[in-house]
C-alpha cells in the first residue's frame, strides 16, 4: 500500500523551499475502507459474564463477511447478524445489547443514531471518539463506560489477521450500568 509519506513525496512537485512559488498541498485522498473483522480475542475480552451475562441477546448489525454469530454462538450468546443497511433496519430487532465494531468512516452518524435508539451498546472505537464534539454531545452526561484493552486491538481483513493497526481502540459501553467510567482490563 502506498504510504502517506510516499504520497506527500509525489505530489509535492510544485515550488521549493526559498524561491517565491508557493509549496502547492499535495492532495490526499483515503478510500473509505471499514471491511475489517473483529477476532475472536478480541470479543472474548468483553463477552464474559464480567461484562454480559448469557441470557441477554445481542445484535451486531454491521455485517462485513458475517463472523460475529458465529462467534458468539462459540462464547455462548445469541446474536442477531443480519446482513442489510442499519439506519433502515434496527428497528425491526428486538435485543439486549447492540455489540459491534462499526464502519469507523462513519461513526459519527452511527453514534447519533445510536443514541436515538437509546439501547445499551458496546461498540469497538477509536479511543479518539471520546474527544469529538459529536459524541461529546450526545453522551457526555451519559451511562458512558470506557473500557481498555491490555494491548492495541488488531482486527482482521478476508479471514487474515493484520497486525498494523497503527491506532488505539476501545469498548465505548453505554448503559451497561458498570458503575465506572474507565476499567482497564
Ligand atoms: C469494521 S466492519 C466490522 C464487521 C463486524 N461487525 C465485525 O465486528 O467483525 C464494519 C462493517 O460495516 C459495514 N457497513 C458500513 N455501513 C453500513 C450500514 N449502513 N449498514 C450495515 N453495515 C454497514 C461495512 O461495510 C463493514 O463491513
Amino acid at each position: 500500500m502506498m504510504s502517506v509519506k510516499h504520497l506527500l513525496e509525489k505530489d509535492e512537485t510544485k515550488g521549493v523551499k526559498g524561491d517565491n512559488i508557493p509549496l502547492k498541498q499535495p492532495v490526499i485522498s483515503f478510500k473509505k475502507d471499514d471491511d475489517y473483522e473483529t477476532p475472536k480475542y478480541i470479543w472474548e475480552m468483553i463477552c464474559n459474564e464480567k461484562f454480559i451475562s448469557k441470557n441477554k441477546k445481542l445484535y451486531d448489525p454491521f455485517y462485513c463477511r458475517g463472523n460475529t454469530a458465529s462467534v458468539m454462538k462459540e462464547l455462548g450468546y445469541e446474536c442477531i447478524h443480519p446482513d442489510e443497511d442499519f439506519f433502515t433496519n434496527h428497528h425491526r430487532y428486538e435485543y439486549d445489547i447492540l455489540l459491534s465494531n462499526i464502519p469507523f468512516s462513519i461513526k459519527k452518524k452511527v453514534y447519533e443514531e445510536l443514541k436515538k435508539i437509546d439501547k445499551p451498546f458496546i461498540v469497538i472505537s477509536p479511543i479518539s471518539t471520546i474527544t469529538k464534539k459529536y459524541f461529546m454531545d450526545n453522551f457526555k452526561n451519559d451511562d458512558i463506560t470506557i473500557i481498555i484493552p491490555p494491548k492495541r486491538m488488531q482486527f482482521m481483513k478476508n479471514g487474515k489477521q493484520l497486525k498494523e493497526c497503527w491506532f488505539d481502540t476501545v469498548f465505548i459501553c453505554y448503559k451497561m450500568d458498570l458503575n465506572e467510567r474507565i476499567i482497564y482490563i
